[in-house]
């Protein structure tokens, strides 16, 4: 029994303490409930409003707090002061997975989340990334296509490995992320364990106003890095620990084992990305790294669990176009898109105040003009205009803007202009033939198998087939030989062709 003088009084929401947390009020105590039981009321009400809409990709996750620390001396590619010798603030972040809802289970197989939220002096900088260096689509025009294609099909809401694979045979440009999630990094063994990549290309300035491109690596200082789950051990998790990987770092920071990352860049020098053989701005290829080396930056180490996942994970809103000065875009489609998509699914997700949600706080102070709206709680104080004569905040003209990339040119819809080694197969076969050993090939191999297996109609197993024998010919030929093995032949799934029949379109 829980000692009553012990613990504070219940109240409502306005503070007034309540009589009963176990009987409503009632008119004799067989008599109906009374319509003036305020805190029934408010109890009822605010349960029926207790759930948010669920981010639209990535969903599901979890996240931890901690810090970041720059280690080495990196002033002369970036005047951020975060990225400064010695510079650090405090972090949360949040891993996730790309395609199942609030509910899902954590040892699908997908792309991983990797977001980070650096609370620093000039503001918030977020590098929303994933478990992977490069993404399906180099056009933001086809990541909804992509994310559709991804969840659930409109007959009977169930996913569907036959517009999976209608989607990539049909975007060969798929064909590099593809490898990667069919291979170990699909169904990473915990988040601890796991590298995180920016993915995109940024640009830094430092203080003298050179430009640099950078690639952000976080690689994992547990293990060997990028330990994975086989299909088997995930399937079986994902039936009996949905969420094996929210507990894995909840226990182990809870245990004292902080888990960290070594935060390492690459660097391209301005002028070289308008002649480098791979367009560095295409988000599906890599910079081989014996062009642009790693080099060491920092230190970030989670410490800290959450006490109040609805507060500080579920509404926690990380965005591309946080960036601290120091720190800009650069010409990749993708993250140029992203910019606007995050903060505006902010708004429809946590409202538009969401920058005064205590977890997507500055640290810094915020003299914006933004004023009044839906679940604003901070004061504003006059004047609310600019400009003005009496003293309100006023922009610094020559403060280095953070996030700028300036471009010129007619306006076009075309693909990025082809360079040299810039075609959809390479890096993706590279990766199958000198990234993973042989071991690792037959688990792609197996695991595309199985996934092929599933549900994925003829039409689209010949495309699938063909798409991997670009990737790599030995690759594809077993994946078509294990294929027709265990379907003793051709697939007899109808894929959508059961759909338009029905739909009739
Ligand atoms: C989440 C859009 C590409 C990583 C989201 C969300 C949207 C979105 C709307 C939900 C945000 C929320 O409700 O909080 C897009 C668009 C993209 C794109 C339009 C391309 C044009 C990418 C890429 C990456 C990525 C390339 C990784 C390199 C993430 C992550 C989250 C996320 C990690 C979860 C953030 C969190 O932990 O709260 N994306 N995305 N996305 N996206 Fe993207």
């Amino acid at each position: 029994m829980t000692d009553k003088k012990q613990t504070p009084p219940t109240t409502t929401d306005a503070g007034i303490r309540v009589q009963s947390d176990e009987h409503s009020l009632t008119v004799g105590p067989d008599g109906p409930i009374v319509l003036n039981d305020a805190y029934l009321l408010e109890q009822m009400a605010n349960f029926n409003r207790e759930r948010i809409p669920e981010r639209q990709p990535h969903a599901k996750g979890s996240g931890a707090f901690g810090t970041f620390e720059t280690t080495q001396d990196v002033s002369k590619y970036t005047m951020a002061n975060i990225f400064q010798p010695g510079a650090t603030c405090d972090v949360v972040m949040r891993f996730s997975t790309v395609a199942g809802e609030r509910g899902s289970p954590d040892t699908w197989r997908d792309p991983r989340g990797f977001s980070v939220k650096m609370y620093t002096d000039e503001g918030i900088f977020d590098m929303v990334g994933n478990n992977t260096p490069i993404f399906f689509v180099r056009d933001p025009i086809k990541f909804q296509q992509f994310i559709r294609s991804q969840k659930r099909r409109a007959d009977n809401n169930m996913r569907d490995h036959d517009m999976q694979w209608d989607f990539w045979t049909l975007s060969p440009e798929s064909a590099h992320q593809v490898t990667y999630l069919m291979g170990d990094r699909g169904i990473p063994k915990n988040w601890r364990e796991m590298n995180g990549y920016s993915s995109h290309t940024y640009s830094l300035v430092n203080a003298e106003g050179e430009k640099f491109w950078v690639k952000f690596h976080f690689h994992t200082d547990q293990g060997d890095g990028n330990a994975y789950l086989s299909q088997e051990e995930a399937d079986k998790l994902a039936g009996t620990n949905g969420d094996y990987h929210r507990a894995d770092l909840f226990n182990n920071i809870r245990d004292g084992n902080h888990p960290s990352w070594t935060l390492m860049w690459q660097i391209m020098p301005y002028e070289d990305a308008k002649t480098y053989r791979i367009n560095p701005f295409d988000l599906t290829k890599v910079w081989p790294h014996e062009d642009y080396p790693l080099i060491e930056v920092g230190k970030l180490t989670l410490n800290r669990n959450p006490t109040d996942f609805h507060t500080e994970i579920e509404q926690a809103a990380f965005e591309p176009n946080n960036m601290v000065p120091g720190v800009g875009l650069s010409p990749d489609k993708m993250l140029m898109a992203r910019g606007f998509a995050y903060a505006d699914a902010h708004r429809a997700r946590l409202g538009v105040n969401y920058k005064q949600i205590p977890v997507n706080k500055p640290v810094s102070p915020t003299h914006s003009y933004s004023k009044d709206g839906a679940g604003r709680t901070e004061k504003v104080s006059d004047p609310v205009y600019a400009p003005n004569s009496y003293g309100g905040p006023s922009a610094q003209p020559h403060q280095h803007e953070a996030g700028l990339w300036y471009s010129d040119g007619e306006m076009v819809r075309q693909a990025y202009t082809l360079r040299p080694d810039d075609d959809d197969w390479s890096q993706a076969g590279k990766l199958v033939r000198e990234v993973m050993d042989a071991d690792g090939r037959a688990r792609l191999v197996s695991n595309v198998v199985g996934h092929l297996c599933d549900g994925v109609s003829e039409k689209v197993l010949v495309r699938a087939f063909e798409y991997w024998r670009n990737v790599d010919k030995e690759t594809g030929d077993k994946i078509e030989a294990g294929v027709r093995e265990k379907l003793g032949g051709e697939s007899k799934a109808p894929g959508m062709a059961s759909a338009l029949s029905i739909g009739g379109k």
